[in-house]
């Protein structure tokens, strides 16, 4: 068991937070969000950058205004993540639309709205381009190779339906000269996950290829897929080695070219991840020939990771963080579905020692600001968990800020 994760909300009694606004309840701690993307953008000598948070890992509204006062841009995937980052008060040309099964009313929302289209398919390329001549677009390369914590997560590659693969360039240059569409960006997105940096320097040099044909590109991103160690014994990202061989990459091409092209990123984990725990209780106890349960009143329907990817996400007793003693134990969830279970791995069931267990004991899901909430269901029609934000060590209640973009 990993104390260190404690770290992460440092100053803030989470057994507190727990009584006063109940369980099962997420809490995020701002100072962490503001603090991981300023380790990020400083990471990065290279002066012309902005960082696009991926929106789809969380769309809190406290964490999204956070971001939005670090200037940090919102990397889109629909018209619903466009609409509510507008009315959040990001502006247009910090927004890129991401999208797949782009249909053309949503490509017209995205113009309407000021906002570049990032196209990863000759179909989309050739609707778009048809449809709105002149349009400036960024597309949305596959590089032919990705990388993640699990194949449901790696997107480039022969096996991924995501980008324009490099053998399609001919058709891209073909359909954008026609139309006269300006291809003003240029984009990849490997996966997500990744704990070594050497996969985006591999994939930069690939996109700067590709500027050096398309004269008119003005950015070139670099997608998301920072990973962060859920484990202890996991590798952290290389943050100064990434940061200085991209900038490096950058600065070469910007003087051979004349030209000062910007770098984009669009992180999502590294941003929220560590920001974010999920409190439960333990609702019940049961002993079989096998194992110890406890079972928390939380499921998967609040935190698909672990069932959907065998993902681990360290558990801590927090009504008995100084207790010594510990045991073997399975926590498990409240739905009606074997699966459901928060210490596992991809095979199944993987027992974890923790302090001992009890009736009424909150136990903090850590690691879980990133792809938590945002992946939640309403699944045996339970609640959604509640919000609470935390910042200067005050914490109060988050509003639910983007359900009118989903009902
Ligand atoms: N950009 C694009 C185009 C993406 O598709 C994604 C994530 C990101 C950026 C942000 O990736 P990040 O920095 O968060 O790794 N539900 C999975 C992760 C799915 C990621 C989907 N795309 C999980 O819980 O691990």
């Amino acid at each position: 068991m990993n104390l260190k994760k404690l770290d992460n909300f440092k100053g803030i009694n989470l057994l507190d937070i727990a009584n006063e606004y109940g369980t099962p309840v997420y809490v995020y701690n701002l100072d962490k969000v503001k603090e991981n993307y300023q380790k990020l953008f400083n990471s990065i000598p290279y002066e012309n950058k902005k960082i696009l948070f991926a929106m789809k890992s969380n769309f809190n509204v406290d964490i999204l205004k956070t971001l939005r006062y670090l200037k940090c841009g919102i990397d889109a995937v629909s018209t619903e993540e466009i609409a509510y980052a507008l009315d959040l008060g990001f502006k247009s040309e910090d927004i890129l639309f991401t999208g797949i099964g782009i249909s053309n009313e949503d490509i017209k929302y995205c113009i309407s709205r000021g906002i570049v289209p990032n196209v990863g398919s000759i179909d989309l390329l050739e609707r778009i381009s048809k449809n709105h001549p002149g349009i400036n677009i960024s597309i949305r390369i596959n590089p032919d190779f990705g990388h993640g914590h699990h194949d449901h997560v790696i997107t480039g590659g022969p096996h991924s339906k995501f980008g324009i693969y490099e053998s399609y360039l001919e058709e891209v240059k073909r359909i954008t000269e026609k139309y006269k569409a300006n291809v003003i960006g240029v984009h990849f997105h490997i996966g997500s996950g990744i704990l070594d940096f050497e996969p985006y320097i591999r994939g930069i040099k690939k996109a700067l290829d590709i500027s050096r044909i398309f004269k008119t590109i003005e950015f070139v991103d670099i997608g998301g897929g920072i990973g962060i160690p859920y484990r202890e014994n996991d590798n952290n990202f290389d943050l100064e080695k990434f940061g200085e061989s991209i900038s490096k990459l950058m600065d070469e091409f910007s003087k051979a070219e004349g030209r000062n092209v910007k770098l984009l990123l669009e992180p999502g984990r590294f941003l929220v991840a560590e920001s974010g725990v999920l409190l439960a209780k333990v609702v019940e106890i049961k002993h079989t020939p096998l194992y110890k349960f406890a079972i928390v009143n939380t499921g998967f329907n609040h935190l698909a990771r672990p069932v959907m990817y065998g993902s681990y996400h360290e558990i801590i007793n927090i009504s008995k963080i100084d207790s010594k003693e510990f045991e073997e134990i399975v926590v498990a969830g409240n739905l009606c579905e074997s699966g459901d279970i928060f210490t596992r791995n991809e095979e199944g069931i993987e027992p974890r020692r923790i302090q001992k267990v009890e009736y009424g004991d909150i136990l903090g899901i850590f690691d879980a600001g990133a792809y938590g909430y945002s992946m939640a269901s309403h699944y045996n029609l339970k609640k959604f968990p509640k919000e609470v934000v935390v910042k200067d060590g005050y914490h109060r209640l988050s509003e639910k800020a983007y359900l009118k973009y989903v009902l």
